[in-house]
């Protein structure tokens, strides 16, 4: 299965992905996730993004583009994949066409996670990580048994720099400008569903598989 998981900053795309990843077995490539992963370990890369990161903007397309390409060359990524943040602009969009047309591995479907503007924003504002295992809550939604740590590994939930509202009110005009616009990329191609994001995590996950195991 190949798939992309589209839509807005807060629209469940990782809370989907971790579940989807699992029950078909393909690895979950967020962009997100490697660029904190770089941030964390203070390599240039992580350096470099983190400006853009914290600011709500894009990290540059090439950094992008480079950093997918060798991901996607991995062995893990043989038998099927699920992108998460990626393309988000439209020189991203056509890199990664060419990359897949050369390993034969094309869009089965791109998921558009479909959420209104004031829910993103209550999603991204009350969400806290845990430092540990990465494991994600939602103050209100999903919520931690202490608002401090970690349920599982009692790691220390911490809130991520770019959910500050102002910066959050940035990623979201960001993503209207540059990356909203791929939704007709992809729908000109008859790969693009567009799925309603509201409601409980696992009715959502629900309709997803439906439409994936029809
Ligand atoms: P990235 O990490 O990709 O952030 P994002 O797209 O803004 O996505 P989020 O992780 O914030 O939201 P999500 O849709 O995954 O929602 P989640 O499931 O976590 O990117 C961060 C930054 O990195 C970018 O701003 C950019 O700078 C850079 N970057 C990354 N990729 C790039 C690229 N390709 N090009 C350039 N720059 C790039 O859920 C959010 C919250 O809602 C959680 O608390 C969760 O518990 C809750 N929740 C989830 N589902 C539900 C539900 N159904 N009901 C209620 N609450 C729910």
């Amino acid at each position: 299965m190949n798939l992309i998981l589209f839509g807005p900053p807060g629209a469940g795309k990782g809370t989907q992905a971790k579940k989807l990843a699992e029950t078909y077995s393909i690895p979950h490539i967020s962009t997100g996730d490697i660029l904190r992963d770089n941030v964390q370990k203070g390599t240039e890369l992580g350096l470099e993004a983190k400006k853009y990161m914290d600011s709500g903007e894009l990290v540059p397309d090439d950094v992008l583009i480079g950093l997918i390409k060798v991901r996607l060359s991995e062995p893990d990524a043989n038998h099927g994949y699920l992108l998460d943040g990626y393309p988000r602009t439209k020189p991203q969009a056509d890199a990664l066409t060419d990359i897949l047309e050369k390993i034969s591995k094309p869009i089965d479907y791109v998921l558009n996670i479909d959420v209104q503007d004031e829910e993103l924003v209550r999603r991204l504002s009350n969400r806290r990580i845990c430092n540990s295992c990465g494991a994600s809550y939602h103050l209100e939604f999903n919520p931690p048994k202490t608002n401090a740590n970690c349920d599982s590994c009692e790691g220390k939930l911490y809130q991520r720099d770019d959910d500050k509202e102002e910066v959050i009110l940035q990623r979201l005009s960001v993503y209207k400008k540059q990356t909203q616009p791929l939704i007709k990329y992809y729908d000109d191609q008859n790969i693009l569903v567009t799925i309603d994001g509201k409601g409980q995590v696992e009715d959502i996950f629900n309709k997803i598989t439906n439409i994936l195991n029809d």
